[in-house]
């Protein structure tokens, strides 16, 4: 399994997006606060093992690493492995980080459309599933005027293996509803969405704010789904924020 790490202290842990990488997390390992460490897993799983296999071998790293209780948290397909993850081990969290994400299962037109994306990247591959993801991932304004973002962005996807991403398709579409968990979670929530966000809007973050007993919704202005990479100083300002109150 491959991770990224900087620093060291406390540690928190942060899930990545579809069809991403721990990489898209080298802005906020650039920027860690004292006495914290940050650690980027690529998700990994076995075909047909859904969110439960990526979140078990979370735990397995977190075993290995001898880290009992970490701030755990993810962003996007990142947020709905830390709701398996709370459902398999909450005792695990310290603090929980909810990045542009959503509780809820997929629809039924969801999942049918999770289905041409399959069949997209069989057919035509990886290219043809970043062109259709990176409006999706990034707001307008970004793809306009952070080319070193929207390359960034391009780069990372392309380097993934289609089976990785065709695995990761299946677990979003089978993935369970997690919204009646929420009013259950006993540690720190922090809530973050891009305000531009068109995939996980901004009114999930402050739904999920109703429901989580100790939750805070921030709202990043001039950001899309893939806020920390659109906003990485903004982004990074309320993880620490968030981090050192939890101290
Ligand atoms: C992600 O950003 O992780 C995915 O686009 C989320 C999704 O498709 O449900």
């Amino acid at each position: 399994m491959r991770w990224l790490e900087a620093g060291s202290g406390w540690p928190v842990v942060l899930l990545h997006a579809f069809p991403l990488s721990a990489d898209m997390w080298r802005p906020q390992l650039h920027a860690v606060p004292d006495e914290f460490r940050l650690i980027a897993p690529d998700l990994c799983t076995r075909p047909n093992d859904g969110m439960d296999g990526y979140a078990r071998n979370i735990l397995a790293l977190l075993d290995a690493l001898a880290i009992e209780t970490a701030v755990i948290g993810g962003l996007s397909m990142g947020g709905y492995v830390t709701f398996a993850l709370n459902r398999l081990e909450p005792r695990r969290f310290s603090q929980m980080i909810l990045a542009d994400t959503r509780p809820q299962s997929d629809r039924p037109d969801g999942r049918a459309a999770r289905q041409t994306m399959r069949t997209l990247l069989a057919d035509a591959g990886v290219r043809a599933v970043v062109d259709v993801m990176l409006p999706r991932l990034l707001s307008a304004r970004a793809r306009r005027d952070q080319p070193e973002v929207v390359a960034e962005v391009r780069s990372i996807i392309e380097a993934q293996p289609p089976s990785a991403i065709d695995t990761a398709i299946e677990a979003m579409r089978d993935r369970p509803d997690s919204t009646a968990d929420l009013p259950g979670i006993g540690v720190s929530v922090l809530l973050v969405a891009g305000e531009d966000d068109e995939l996980t809007p901004p009114d999930e973050a402050r739904d999920m704010e109703r429901r989580i007993p100790r939750s805070r919704a921030v709202i990043l202005p001039e950001a899309g789904h893939l806020s920390n990479l659109e906003r990485p100083d903004a982004f990074s300002r309320v993880l620490h924020d968030f981090l050192l109150a939890g101290r």
